[in-house]
């Protein structure tokens, strides 16, 4: 997985963390690539409308978008993988990132919560993501929403479900 911008740390002026309702998480649905083109600059790349279109149009692509005030202000992408071992699939967790003013505000526990939920309706196993170890903010993340290493320098954090 491609690697973002290492977040700062937590300092004495950050402002108290809270969760809030004026959050709405929405998975995109074919033909709606049109919102990916208008988040483009929460991506570290620019999106191409026609391979967006064609990533919502596969199924096993999951594109989730948060929304506050009509304003796109996170997205989680992951794409479901099949197993020779199961017949349960498995979700790469590929990409998450939250506009940095709308950090520590639960927008990234609420992305993750919603692909979680997904994939215990859709049956999958696990859930995986690789994040580099010294990215805090992503470790929390990952930690907080249940996601476990084998070891803390672990890059791979797996959600049994
Ligand atoms: C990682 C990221 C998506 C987290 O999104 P977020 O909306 O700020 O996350 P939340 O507000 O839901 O916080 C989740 C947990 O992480 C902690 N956290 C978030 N940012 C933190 C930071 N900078 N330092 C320490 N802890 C942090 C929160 O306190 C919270 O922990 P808690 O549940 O134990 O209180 C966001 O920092 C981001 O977009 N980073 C840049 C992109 C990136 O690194 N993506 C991950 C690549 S694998």
């Amino acid at each position: 997985m491609r690697q973002r911008a290492t977040p700062q740390a937590r300092d004495s002026h950050s402002p108290p963390r809270q969760v809030e309702a004026a959050f709405e998480i929405r998975r995109l649905r074919p033909g709606e690539e049109s919102e990916i083109v208008r988040a483009a600059e929460l991506q570290d790349e620019l999106p191409d409308p026609e391979a967006a279109r064609a990533y919502l149009s596969d199924s096993r692509n999951v594109f989730l978008l948060a929304y506050h005030g009509g304003r796109a202000v996170g997205y989680l992408r992951g794409t479901s993988l099949g197993q020779v071992k199961s017949t349960q699939a498995q979700m790469f967790l590929y990409e998450i990132a939250v506009a940095t003013k709308f950090r520590r505000r639960g927008v990234g526990t609420r992305l993750v919560h919603e692909l979680l939920r997904y994939c215990r309706k859709v049956g999958c196993e696990e859930v995986f993501v690789f994040t580099d170890p010294g990215n805090t903010a992503a470790v929390r993340l990952f930690t907080s929403t249940g996601g476990v290493t084998e070891t803390p320098a672990d890059r791979m954090f797996v959600y049994r479900l």
